[in-house]
C-alpha cells in the first residue's frame, strides 16, 4: 500500500471531523462542554480550509476538526488532502464523512508527492487508515500511476531525453511482464517518416516506442503519448518564456504510462498497447525546415508550415499504425498546443472525440474524479484551413485562429477508428492546491482509469 496509508488492523487513528456550516455545533456537541469552550476560545470557525486540533487532559491530540464547503456549494474534494501538509505526525482517521471519502483519502497520497531526485523531500509523516469501504490497493495503484507521471515530467530534459524515456517505458514493461519493441535508426526512417524528421535534429536519437500487454483476445485499448522531450521549437524557435518549461513536452507519454501502470496493475481484461514517438525538437544543421515535404507512414504527404508544429507530426505516425489494427478504443495525450490553453486555462484538458455517447461519459467520469476534461468540436469547416498548395496537408492552418482545434483536425487525418479520443493536456500545476502539488501533473489518466474500469474490471 501507499506510504500515506495505514491498514485499519495497524491502529484506529486520531479522528478527523469534517465539519461546515450546517454541522459544525454538531460534532462540537459531541465533543463536549470542554471542547465547545475551546473552539470558541480560539475563534474557530468551521469554514473552508480551517483547522483546529483538540488537546485531551493529558496534552494529546483528541482530535481535529477541518473546515469543507457545506454540501452543495461548490467544493473541491481534494481539499482534505490540504491535512497532509498541515497535521503533525501521525495516523488519522476520517470519524465522518467528506464530501467524497474516497477523493479526499487519494488527495493524501497524491497531495504527499514530492520531486525527490535532486534534493531531499521534507518529512509526511501524516498517514491515514483507509476508511471503511475504500479500496486502498486501488487509491494506492492510481497515486502510483500518478507519481510515476509527474517523476518523468518533472525530470529536466538532460536527464530525460527519448534514451531515459524508452528506458522508463522498459522498466514498466518488465514490472508488468509486457513486451515492448522500440523502433530506430534506419527502420525508423522508412517506417516513421515524420517521427524521424522532427527528431532528426537532435543527437538524441528519435524512436518508437511500443508496448504490448494482455489477451490478444481481449478488446484493444491503445494508448499513444507525445513524447517530446524537450521543444525548442526547432528552426522555428520559441522564445525564453515559450521555451522555458519544453521539459514537459514529453507529458503525454508520461501520462500514457502512468494510466498503463493503473491498467496493468488492475489486471484489467483488455489488450493494451502503448505507442509512444520519443524526440527532441532540436535546432542543428540536420533539424527538418520550413517547407520541408514528407510523405508520412499513412502516405499523406504534409508540408512544413512551422517546425514548431511537431507534436501533431510524431504522433501522426504513431496514430497511423495504431490505427493499423482497428483497436476498439484509441486515446491519444499531448501538450499540443497553447490555444488549448487559452481556450479551457490550465486545469482543463480539452477532449476531442466523434464518438458523442464517449464524450459524454468521459466528461461525466472526469468530473465524478475530480480530473475534469471539457470538449472542443471537431470543427469539419476548419480543415480547409491546413490545405498546403503542394502536398496533401500542411501541418499549421493559416491564420492561427482555432489553434487546437485544428491540432485535433491533422491528427483525424491519420485515424479511421471510430472511437478515438484526443487529449489536449497542460500538464502542469502553475500553484499548489491541495493534492495537486506545483509542478507536473497527470491530467485525464484518473478519468480513463474510472471509465475502463467501468468497462472492462
Ligand atoms: N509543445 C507545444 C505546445 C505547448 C506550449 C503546450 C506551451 C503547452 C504549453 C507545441 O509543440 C507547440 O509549439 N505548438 C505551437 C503550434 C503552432 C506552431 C501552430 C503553439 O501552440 O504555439
Ligand atoms: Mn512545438
Ligand atoms: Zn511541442
Amino acid at each position: 500500500m501507499h506510504p500515506q496509508f495505514a491498514s485499519a488492523s495497524e491502529a484506529r487513528g486520531i479522528p478527523i471531523w469534517f465539519v461546515h456550516a450546517d454541522n459544525g455545533e454538531a460534532v462540537l456537541k459531541a465533543f463536549g462542554e470542554r471542547e465547545r469552550a475551546f473552539a470558541a476560545a480560539v475563534g474557530f470557525e468551521p469554514k473552508p480550509g480551517k483547522l483546529l486540533l483538540l488537546p485531551k487532559l493529558d496534552g494529546k491530540l483528541a482530535g481535529v476538526l477541518f473546515g469543507i464547503e457545506r454540501p452543495g456549494d461548490t467544493l473541491d474534494p481534494f481539499r482534505p488532502g490540504q491535512l497532509v501538509h498541515s497535521l503533525p505526525a501521525g495516523i488519522y482517521r476520517f470519524a465522518n464523512a467528506p464530501h467524497d471519502t474516497r477523493l479526499a483519502a487519494l488527495a493524501f497520497a497524491t497531495g504527499a508527492y514530492q520531486f525527490t531526485r535532486y534534493r531531499k523531500g521534507e518529512a509526511r509523516n501524516v498517514r491515514l487508515t483507509v476508511p471503511d469501504g475504500i479500496d486502498g490497493d486501488d487509491l494506492s495503484r492510481v497515486a502510483e500511476g500518478v507519481a510515476l507521471a509527474r517523476d518523468l515530467i518533472n525530470t529536466p530534459s538532460n536527464d530525460m531525453g527519448p534514451d531515459e524515456l524508452e528506458a522508463a517505458a522498459r522498466a514498466l514493461a518488465k514490472q508488468h511482464g509486457a513486451r515492448i519493441e522500440v523502433v530506430a535508426g534506419d527502420r525508423l526512417t522508412k517506417e516513421f517518416p515524420l517521427i524521424h524528421a522532427v527528431g532528426q535534429g537532435s543527437p538524441r536519437s528519435p524512436r518508437l516506442i511500443d508496448i504490448v500487454w494482455g489477451k490478444e483476445t481481449d478488446p484493444k485499448v491503445t494508448l499513444v503519448g507525445k513524447g517530446v522531450c524537450f521543444d525548442t521549437g526547432g528552426l522555428d524557435i520559441k522564445n525564453d518564456t515559450g521555451m522555458l518549461n519544453m521539459k514537459k513536452d514529453m507529458g503525454g507519454a508520461a501520462t500514457s504510462l502512468g494510466l498503463a501502470h493503473m491498467i496493468m496493475a488492475r489486471k484489467l481484461a483488455v489488450r493494451l498497447r502503448v505507442l509512444i514517438p520519443a524526440v527532441e525538437n532540436s535546432i542543428s544543421g540536420t533539424s527538418f525546415r520550413p517547407r520541408d515535404i514528407y510523405t508520412s507512414r499513412k502516405g499523406i504527404t504534409v508540408e512544413i508550415g512551422n517546425t514548431d508544429a511537431e507534436g501533431r507530426l510524431v504522433l501522426a505516425d504513431a496514430l497511423a499504425l495504431a490505427d493499423e489494427e482497428k483497436p476498439a478504443l484509441m486515446i491519444d495525450f499531448a501538450t499540443l498546443t497553447g490555444a488549448a490553453r487559452v481556450a479551457l486555462g490550465p486545469e482543463l484538458p480539452a477532449m476531442f472525440t466523434d464518438d458523442d455517447a464517449l464524450a459524454a461519459d468521459m466528461a461525466k467520469i472526469g468530473m465524478a474524479e475530480n480530473d475534469p476534461v471539457w470538449r472542443l468540436p471537431l470543427w469539419k469547416p476548419y480543415e480547409a484551413l491546413l490545405d498546403s498548395k503542394v502536398s496533401d496537408t500542411n501541418n499549421v492552418s493559416t491564420g492561427g485562429q482555432g489553434g487546437a482545434i485544428t491540432a485535433a483536425l491533422f491528427l483525424r487525418k491519420f485515424v479511421t477508428a471510430p472511437s478515438w479520443l484526443h487529449f489536449d493536456i497542460f500538464a502542469w500545476t502553475i500553484s499548489a492546491r491541495p493534492g495537486r502539488p506545483e509542478g507536473a501533473e497527470c491530467q485525464t489518466a484518473r478519468a480513463l482509469y474510472a471509465l475502463l474500469c467501468a468497462r472492462y474490471a
